[in-house]
């Protein structure tokens, strides 16, 4: 037996746990949440109209996360929020299946303040399904963002962006649209929840080939 391998696996499911047993206190207060929720760390997660799917993820670790506010906020399956990103709703935000919010991520659907003498703006926001927001985007009231997006890291959006493109800049625009697999679900992958299937397929017949030459 490796016994440092079996080491490391039982170090890890430890954390699991410990990580399980975070998001049952932080999701306490949560109307609906799905199985195996996640958290790292110390999010504030106090949102009161709130639900989350199932294999939900938090992390919140050099900055707080918060997602806040008594608008309706529904979250699917397979989300993925990371440190620092902020998300407050007092109207609606919906948040589609297998979306990535990167770091210090910011989404609301107020203004908070008018201008002008103007009332303020409150209006929904939507991130479809599959969508990756990279670091430091925000994401202003009123904006739907498509399915399979890539929102470049620091990026303001502040229109509508149609399915599978990649958008960047302040304000943002499609930089160019984004061509995926059959069956490809997310614009982004990791090697535990959604391996890349063109770089599978690539590394499997590179490992066919390997075995053909040995
Ligand atoms: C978008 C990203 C993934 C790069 O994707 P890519 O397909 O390799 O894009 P490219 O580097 O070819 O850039 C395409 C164009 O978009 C521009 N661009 C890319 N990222 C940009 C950004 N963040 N802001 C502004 N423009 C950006 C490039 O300058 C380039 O413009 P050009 O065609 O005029 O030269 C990367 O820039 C990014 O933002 N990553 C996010 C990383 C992150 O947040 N990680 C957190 C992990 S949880």
């Amino acid at each position: 037996m490796d016994w440092e391998r079996r080491r490391i696996e039982v170090q890890w499911t430890v954390a699991e746990y410990r990580q399980r047993a975070r998001a049952k206190w932080s999701l306490r207060r949560t109307s609906e949440v799905g199985r195996k929720a996640i958290v790292l760390g110390r999010p504030t997660i106090d949102a009161t109209d709130l639900e989350v799917g199932d294999d939900f993820k938090v992390w919140s670790g050099h900055r707080k996360t918060l997602i806040s506010g008594w608008g309706r906020m529904r979250i699917g399956d397979r989300v993925f929020i990371n440190c620092g990103s902020v998300v407050i709703s007092v109207l609606e935000i919906t948040i589609g299946d297998d979306v990535a919010l990167a770091n210090e991520v910011y989404v609301m659907d107020s203004n908070s303040h008018g201008v002008e003498g103007r009332p303020h703006v409150e209006a929904p926001v939507r991130i479809g399904d599959g969508t990756w927001v990279g670091a430091r985007a925000l994401i202003l009231p009123g904006v739907t963002i498509g399915k399979r997006v890539v929102v470049a890291a620091g990026s303001v959006v502040t229109r509508d962006v149609p399915d599978d493109v990649l958008v960047a800049g302040n304000p943002a625009r499609v930089v160019r649209p984004l061509e995926y697999p059959p069956g490809c679900k997310r614009a982004w992958h990791d090697e535990w929840g959604c391996p890349c299937p063109k770089l599978v397929a690539m590394q499997s017949a590179l490992d066919t080939a390997g075995a053909q030459t040995a």
